[in-house]
């Protein structure tokens, strides 16, 4: 059994939502954490995790929302936080891939999330895009918060600094592209600091690469962890299991 820590299950993208889940399920995905980072998909995740016993929820403003969230959308992610399925803050963070001109607003946003996980001592879940930097930074004024480094996409330099301040690191469909350096940042870190995820409907992994991804993707990328750690695929499922359930308190 596995679990897809960090996927996207939003009308905006699927056409049946309960045939894609009944698919992940046939490939013995246990939970799916599914991230609401807008202000629609917020409420669209929760109304999901209320109807499958196995869809689980982070929620949190994305960067890319910096510009449009207000005090009053905090305000009630504040409450939205407390439903019984929220496992976790996010995704937030920083993306500078389109540009800086908003990055104090993203960089308020983001601060505002952390101090409301350090307050109601929930994991984060980072999205960090050409901002590694700033990234850093800012996690360490909120050194009591742990999380997931969703997606990541650094170097293995990068990967020792998020390790050493308690985080763990998202491996998804890019593991599988060939000439990804994330080969060697997993052999390095090992199965221990992994969550798996997929990002769908984004990243596909190869053979599928550009179609629209779900989590029942999930046992490709564990058979390539599988193959570059040299380990079974069931020690594969069963750390990365492990992992997900301590940070986000699955048990
Ligand atoms: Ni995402």
């Amino acid at each position: 059994m596995f679990i897809d820590t960090h996927c996207h299950l939003s009308l905006e993208d699927y056409d049946d939502i309960s045939s894609v889940i009944e698919k992940n399920r046939e490939a013995h995905i246990s939970k799916m954490i599914i991230s609401g980072c807008t202000r629609d998909t917020i409420e669209e995740s929760l109304s999901l995790t209320d109807t499958y016993p196995d869809v689980f929820a982070t929620i949190g403003y994305h960067p890319s929302e910096a510009t449009k969230t207000t005090d009053e959308d905090l305000a009630l992610l504040e409450k939205q936080i407390q439903h019984p399925k929220v496992v976790g803050i996010g995704e937030i963070g920083l993306d500078y891939h389109y540009g800086k001109e908003d990055m104090e607003k993203q960089k308020d946003l983001f601060r505002k999330q952390l101090r409301l996980a350090s307050i109601s001592h929930l994991p984060v879940v980072i999205h960090s895009r050409d901002a590694v930097e700033d990234t850093i930074q800012i996690l360490k004024e909120f050194p009591d918060v742990k999380g997931d480094i969703h997606c990541f996409s650094g170097s293995l330099e990068v990967a020792r600094i998020y390790l050493s301040m308690g985080y763990l690191l998202g491996i998804g469909g890019v593991v599988t592209f060939k000439n990804s350096h994330l080969k060697e940042v997993v052999k390095e870190v090992g199965i221990s600091k992994i969550l798996l995820e997929t990002d769908a409907p984004y990243l596909a992994p190869e053979p599928f690469r550009g179609q629209k991804n779900a989590s029942c993707m999930i046992p490709i990328i564990a058979d390539k962890l599988s193959e570059i750690l040299e380990i079974p695929v069931k020690e594969v499922a069963f750390q990365t299991t492990l992992n997900a359930e301590n940070l986000f308190d699955l048990h």
